[in-house]
């Protein structure tokens, strides 16, 4: 193998950037060369592509967002896109192809490899952490370490006004942001699109605590379960209680990833190319109780990833 090529595509998430500079330095190190692709496939398509070399990655690995940035293509879901982008793949003479991102984008690599048997491997790098296969994706552990810095500076304001907040957070499809910052900051109630939430069962236990003399609650609700400012307004109306919403929004997604985010990064990058070096293809690379797994493709892209119960379970009870 000579040459191989890195795009990132779908949401950006904190680490793409690690995953993108362990990609270019060991190929690199096995004398592999490395064409960055820039917009995801939008890029594939309009060869918004150029060779990289170690210092393309120096002074990144701290760095949120994506240096080769990122798109959704609606072209590339076309098989005319797909073809313009195998133009792409002789004119830069490509043997490999590195990609990092959801769900979304995997499938998209898995089609382009079917029609034009270029080997991909596939690197999971979204906050939503709701891919199968692995244990986090890249950005995840970021993400939720950012929602429970807001939990704790709204905690601050809720105990001073005795107010009961609303945190909207990211998570269209799943509920594993709002799982795991629900129980890392201690929210009353966590609201997911996974699991059935009934807004009178809320209320009840935001008054069985306001009796036994709790001045403030936290409810953690999933963009994708319900409209926290919905939540707010009947939760208001039904309680009377001070209430009010905070939609964190895209700022979940910056900043500067955690150490766990980059240790991830590098280890899931690094064997990418391992695995396009060796002849694979339709891989995607993951983390299961610390080792390093290579997924069949397919089979993540049938599977689901399940929310945690026990997670769900522990929180309801310690936050009771
Ligand atoms: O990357 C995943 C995600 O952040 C989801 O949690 C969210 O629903 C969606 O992307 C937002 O997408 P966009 O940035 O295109 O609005």
């Amino acid at each position: 193998m000579q040459r191989i090529g890195v795009l990132t595509s779908g949401g950006d998430s904190p680490g793409m950037n690690a995953a993108i500079r362990a990609v270019v330095r060991k190929a690199i190190y096995h004398g592999v060369e490395v064409i960055g692709i820039k917009h995801g496939y939008t890029g594939f398509i309009e060869a918004e592509m150029a060779p990289m070399n170690l210092g393309s990655v120096a002074d990144i690995i701290h760095r949120g967002g994506t240096i080769l940035q990122t798109a959704r293509s609606e072209e590339f879901k076309a098989p005319q896109g797909r073809a313009r982008a195998s133009q792409n793949v002789k004119r830069f003479r490509l043997q490999g192809l590195v990609i990092i991102g959801g769900d979304g984008s995997f499938r998209g690599g898995l089609q382009f490899y079917r029609e034009y048997k270029i080997p991909v491997v596939c690197v999971p790098g979204t906050i939503d952490n709701d891919i199968p296969g692995t244990d986090c994706s890249i950005g995840f552990d970021t993400a939720v370490n950012n929602v429970v810095d807001a939990i704790n500076k709204i905690r601050d304001t809720a105990t001073s006004h005795e107010r009961t907040f609303i945190i909207e957070v990211m998570g269209r499809e799943s509920g594993y942001i709002a799982l795991a910052a629900g129980l890392a900051g201690g929210a009353e109630t966590i609201v997911i699109p996974e699991l059935s939430a009934n807004v009178e069962e809320i209320c009840d236990k935001l008054c069985r605590g306001y009796k036994r003399g709790k001045l403030h609650s936290i409810i953690i609700v999933a963009e994708g379960a319900a409209s926290g400012l919905e939540m707010g307004r009947q939760i208001k109306e039904k309680t009377g209680f001070d209430t009010k919403v905070t939609i964190l929004g895209h700022l979940q997604r910056g900043g500067t990833p955690t150490a766990y985010d980059r240790i991830l990064a590098s280890r899931l990058g690094a064997e990418a190319v391992e695995l396009l070096i060796s002849g694979e293809t339709c891989k995607m690379v993951g983390m299961v109780s610390g080792k390093i797994v290579a997924e069949n493709l397919e089979e993540i892209l049938s599977g689901k990833k399940e929310i945690d119960m026990d997670i769900y379970n522990l929180a309801a009870i310690l936050s009771i």
